[in-house]
């Protein structure tokens, strides 16, 4: 038995003062403070938050992408994401086009068996809508434990699917309970503006944000909504959300009442096209993404933080997908459209969007909602995570408000060569951390393990209706 002393205990309803008594791997109890058991060991969180451990849906740990793979292995990503204060991660397995789903799947067990420090589920990726992929979903959900399926409206020839497969995925997403996860960009729409660009000699990366305008992603986002319509109001989940428009769309789907949700990540909230991106030389391929930085002249990080608040914004992912800027970045010198696409950042989204508390842009409820209960209920892992509750995984966060956080290369956990977040600093930090009741860091210092990460079936969303 263990017992968090003396800590403000922070759910999503809101702080109180509790000490949690965790009992082997789960949550026995929470006590009024001074109430637990006393010839127990004792972790104090005098003065500290005691938090839910956080839950990063949107991960890509050693994805195949853009002719290289993804820098984090699932050992260095988990690793990294732990020390961050992020106990589990939903990370996509891929089904290529011509491959078996099924197939796909077992080559990311593979990949994670052995390796992960933290618990870890998968959504799946389906990389061709086809008649076996559909029969797939359906055995996916029933016994595999994975309840939720990305589709891509970009990257045409590699992930892309069409409107028909894609309303044939969300019909079947509504008949089994699946999540639909929908990277909207219209694909075939960039692809004409990046060819224009390279053509007149725009190479430089500020330009992959320029030809991925903001319509094209509000245009995508609206015509998914509008095809999940079509599919019985298909519950729909519009990742890495960008910008103001695309805000727009999910906000009046959400206000006719429809099963529409929507996530964004720290880079949204907190970088931009100009200042990133659009560094001089080369620097800016470190945060080439898509959907990509966003303009600081129009209002969108504003919005994102809005909608956080609103909740037309439901959860706050990283989509982390590193690569270094040698050999893997430096692919797309002289070439944008070469860049693999992705930043690093599962280590850090914890911090940073309590800076967001410390801003006064969210409430200390809405910061443990967005990184850890509501991911927990939208891709069924709640009441096991997510919360701090008897009877839920004793993963647990202590979180310093007094500490200081500053972000570095040379002092990060992930396998990447530089940082997308270089030089920045955060009021606050991790203190102590626990998966499943062992302290798994603390204090600065890592005490966890590749292999005690366990893979953990999924059941259906809580938002379903
Ligand atoms: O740039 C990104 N987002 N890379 C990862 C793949 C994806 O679309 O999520
Ligand atoms: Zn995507
Ligand atoms: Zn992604």
């Amino acid at each position: 038995m263990k017992l968090i002393k003396g800590g403000t205990v922070v759910n999503a309803t809101g702080p109180v003062q509790a000490d949690v008594l965790i009992d082997d791997e789960t949550i026995a109890a929470l006590f009024a403070p001074g109430r637990g058991p006393g010839d127990v060991e004792t972790i104090d969180a005098t003065g500290k938050y005691v938090i839910p451990g956080a839950i990063d849906a949107h991960t890509h740990m050693q994805m195949p992408f853009g002719g290289t793979q993804a820098s984090d292995t699932f050992d260095t990503g988990t690793r990294a994401a732990a020390i961050g204060g992020t106990t589990t991660i939903i990370d996509f397995a891929i089904q290529r086009y011509g491959e078996v789903v099924q197939d796909g799947l077992a080559a990311w067990h593979a990949k994670t068996e052995g390796r992960c420090h933290i618990d870890y589920g998968f959504h799946m990726i389906l990389g061709g809508v086809d008649d076996d992929a559909l029969k797939a979903m359906d055995q996916l959900v029933a016994d595999e434990g994975i309840t939720s399926f990305k589709l891509f409206m970009a990257y045409p020839g590699v992930f892309y699917s069409d409107d028909g497969q894609i309303l044939r995925a969300m019909q079947k997403a509504r008949d089994n309970g699946a999540m639909i996860m929908m990277h909207a960009e219209n694909g075939p729409a960039i692809d004409v503006l990046v060819k224009q660009a390279l053509e007149r000699g725009e190479t430089d990366p500020v330009h992959h944000g320029i030809t991925r305008p903001q319509e094209l992603e509000a245009e995508a986002t609206s015509r998914a909504i509008w095809l999940a319509g079509v599919a019985a109001d298909c519950p729909l989940y519009i990742v890495h959300l960008s910008a103001s428009k695309a805000l727009e769309q999910v906000a009046a789907a959400r206000d006719t009442g429809r099963n529409v949700f929507a996530e964004t990540c720290p880079q949204y909230l907190y970088l931009t096209l100009e200042d990133q991106l659009g560094a001089p030389g080369f620097e800016g391929a470190k945060w080439v993404c898509s959907t990509p930085l966003r303009s600081k002249h129009e209002s969108h990080r504003a919005d994102l933080w809005q909608g956080l608040r609103t909740n037309d914004l439901s959860v706050v992912s990283t989509d982390h997908c590193p690569f270094c800027m040698k050999d893997q970045k430096e692919m797309g010198i002289g070439d944008f459209s070469k860049i693999p696409n992705g930043i690093g950042s599962v280590e850090h989204r914890v911090d940073l969007l309590y800076q967001g508390v410390v801003d006064k842009k969210l409430s200390l409820a809405r910061w443990v909602e967005t990184i850890a209960t509501t991911p927990a209920r939208m891709f069924g892992l709640y009441p096991r995570k997510g919360v701090l509750a008897p009877g839920a995984d004793a993963d647990i966060v202590v979180y310093d408000p007094a500490g200081r956080t500053r972000i570095s290369v040379q002092t990060h956990h992930m396998n990447m060569d530089y940082s997308a977040w270089e030089g920045w600093e955060i009021d606050g930090a991790v203190d102590t951390v626990l998966s499943r009741g062992e302290v798994i860091s603390s204090g600065g210092q890592y005490r966890g393990r590749a292999g005690h990460g366990r893979f953990v079936r999924r059941g259906l969303s809580d938002y379903l209706r």
